[in-house]
């Protein structure tokens, strides 16, 4: 008889989950099988993961599933992904309307292929009334390009007469990045070891907390899941104050 671990939900969870999902090339090379392989088992991973969030209720969840760096990557590696990106939206626009997910992405979207671009953009259209939980997909996404585009536009507004310097302030700013709605990702997970953001959220993150885990996505599942949540509810998260203050629970006081 196999045994069944089951590991109880964390009392404090975030509201917004980011996961940089990384290791699907190391995950298919120690199997000698091509990248690719590593990709496809990885989709599956999100599909597992993407239902687990939901129901333990988290309200957003960001992947990060393409950089814009990525675009450098070989043409044949760049083109998987994308097909896979495809199939993916295809195969689970069902389970994302019958679980009240609506899926959403940040990133340079005009940079993808038209095919895919058109089943994101209908795909987003189809799950926009769904309130439940938000999917966020990072795609040719990079957090520089973001902020100086920002940058850009208020520049320009300036320019235009519409704005004057002195209103630029950190919440008009953040008005003006892809993730203007959404709120800033209370923990961040890094599948695979690697200790870097890789132009992921710089702005966004600036007091999430981090977790890293040596297992490669591929490998990543829900009880994987459960430990990084379990983790982070144990966390403090001070903001700046001291641990007295946030035990105290003295919210009034700035100084
Ligand atoms: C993450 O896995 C997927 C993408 C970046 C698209 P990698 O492909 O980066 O896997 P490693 O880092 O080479 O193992
Ligand atoms: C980061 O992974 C991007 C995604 C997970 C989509 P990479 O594997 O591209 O990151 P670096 O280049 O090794 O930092
Ligand atoms: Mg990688």
């Amino acid at each position: 008889m196999t045994k069944t671990v089951s590991i109880e939900r964390p009392d404090n969870l975030p509201r917004h989950l980011a996961i940089i999902m990384d290791g699907n090339g190391r995950w298919a090379k120690r199997r000698f099988m091509p990248r690719i392989m590593g990709h496809r088992q990885g989709a599956k991973t999100v599909k597992e993961i993407v239902t687990a969030v939901r129901e333990l209720d988290i309200p957003y969840l960001t992947l990060y599933a393409f950089s814009k760096e990525n675009w450098s990557r070989p043409r044949e590696e760049v083109d998987a992904l994308m097909d896979l990106l495809y199939d993916y939206l295809q195969k689970e626009v069902d389970e994302l309307l019958g679980n009240r997910i609506r899926l959403r992405a940040i990133g340079e979207l005009d940079r993808l292929p038209p095919r895919v671009k058109t089943l994101l953009f209908d795909t987003m259209e189809k799950t926009s009334k769904n309130f439940e939980m938000q999917l966020i997909l990072a795609l040719s996404y990079g957090s520089r390009s973001e902020i100086t585009e920002a940058a850009r536009k208020i520049a320009q507004k300036c320019v235009d007469g519409e704005l004057t310097p002195s209103q630029i302030d950190e919440e008009l700013f953040a008005s003006y990045l892809y993730t203007s709605d959404i709120p800033d990702p209370d923990l961040i997970i890094r599948t695979s070891g690697e200790q870097r953001l890789s132009n992921f959220l710089l702005y966004q993150a600036a007091y999430s907390e981090f977790y890293i885990t040596q297992t490669l996505w591929p490998d990543f599942d829900r009880k994987e899941l459960l430990k990084a949540l379990h983790d982070y509810s144990r966390r403090e998260r001070r903001f700046g104050k001291t641990s007295e203050q946030i035990l105290l629970r003295c919210t009034g006081s700035e100084s």
